[in-house]
């Protein structure tokens, strides 16, 4: 596939060859809604940039690369990837999502794609049985995040793909928090993967974009065929961006890491945080699982504060931590969940998942740990 090994390598390196006119070392960005053509029919494989962007193909190919396939498409936003994904399905399919998800994606599984005939079931993935027991007859797509925004839940991949070969469905994954560089969903049998670019691929909180990468020649010829046709795609500035980014994913992914599991640390220790989920921490139910088929944990910590008084309190005493929407960005940012991200899920599903007033969902940066720690304690004092 490609003669690169290494992660970090495949980044720098896949689709970045020198450009061949002046040997620019990084990727132009090509800003050109259209190509000149030498003669009706004779053109140089490029016609009209919504379908033909040699700064997007770049980047796709390079992405595809990380999460161990051949083909990726660029898009506008995660939510324009994720949409244009359940277009590969048609009216009346049913589609087993987590129940436990970023709001925006049960908020187009719900108020938008209910209303085009699509069925949902929402489970919680990490029972398989619960899972098993869902499967019917027009079961299409089985639609998971792991580790979930924001309870950090973690689906067994393996399984999900044998649930999804024999019932004939699609396995699709939202590996936005992992990121390839912690977790490959393709080489543990899911048939898509989607991506949020916005968060670390990104990385900078300076983007929104979006991904969708397969391995199956089938998929991909339908994808790109979605891709054009609907045609929430991005300019080419933000793919010249995500090349740029994802060129120190792999050293950002450690630092967020290594942050993550000093918070996590000190915020299991504190006697007022009333509970904390963290795949990393030993404590976590699903940690066994993640240690299998993950090969980091992320930098993403969700703790329980007790009540919405206690979060307030905790969202304006932080000083190095930004109270913001989003995550993975090289700074850290504090998310409430249930005032930003998952309002849009209905309360008596939030109370029974665990996103309660008090509950804090947490992004650590690539700050130094120490800043980041007396931060932290610091703020968890007023509560
Ligand atoms: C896990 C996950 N998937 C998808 C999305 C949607 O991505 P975007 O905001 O780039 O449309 C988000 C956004 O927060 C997310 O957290």
């Amino acid at each position: 596939m490609t003669k690169y090994k290494g992660f970090a390598t495949k980044a720098i390196h896949v689709a970045q060859e020198p450009e061949p006119v002046t040997g620019s070392v990084t990727t132009p960005i090509f800003q050109t809604s259209t190509y000149a053509q030498e003669e009706i029919g004779k053109h140089k494989g490029f016609e009209y940039a919504r379908t033909h962007n040699p700064t997007r193909f770049a980047w796709e190919k390079n992405v595809a690369s990380l999460e161990g396939a051949r083909f990726g498409y660029a898009f506008g936003s995660g939510m324009a990837a994720i949409d244009t994904v359940m277009r590969l399905l048609s009216s009346g399919a049913h589609v087993i999502c987590s129940e436990d998800m970023y709001g925006g994606t049960f908020r187009l599984f719900d108020k938008v794609l209910s209303r085009y005939g699509y069925l949902f079931s929402a489970v919680d993935m990490s029972d398989i049985e619960a899972v098993k027991n869902v499967v019917r007859p027009e079961t299409a797509m089985i639609y998971t995040e792991t580790p979930t925004n924001p309870m950090m839940r973690i689906t067994d991949l393996s399984e999900m793909a044998s649930i999804a070969k024999e019932a004939k469905a699609l396995l699709v994954v939202d590996n936005t928090f992992a990121t390839p560089y912690f977790q490959t969903p393709i080489t543990l049998g899911a048939d898509i993967v989607v991506h949020s670019a916005t968060k670390y691929l990104g990385g900078h909180s300076d983007l929104v974009s979006g991904v969708v990468i397969t391995d199956r020649e089938d998929l991909a010829e339908q994808i790109k065929f979605l891709q054009n046709a609907v045609g929430a795609v991005p300019g080419p500035f933000e793919p010249w961006l995500l090349l740029r980014s994802v060129k120190t994913l792999a050293l950002r992914m450690e630092k967020h890491q290594e942050n993550a599991k000093a918070v996590a640390h000190l915020c299991e220790q504190h006697p007022d945080v009333k509970a904390i989920w963290y795949p990393g921490l030993s404590s976590h139910p699903h940690h066994e699982l993640a240690k299998k088929q993950m090969s980091g944990f992320g930098g993403m910590i969700s703790i329980e504060t007790g009540s919405f008084e206690a979060a307030q309190r905790f969202a304006k005493t932080v000083k190095v931590f930004t109270l913001a929407e989003s995550l993975g960005g090289v700074e850290s940012l504090l998310c409430h969940p249930v005032s930003m991200t998952h309002g849009s899920i209905p309360k008596h599903q939030r109370d029974r998942l665990g996103i309660t007033e008090g509950l804090l969902r947490l992004s650590c940066g690539i700050e130094d740990s120490e800043d980041l720690l007396a931060d932290i304690e610091q703020s968890l004092s007023v509560l």
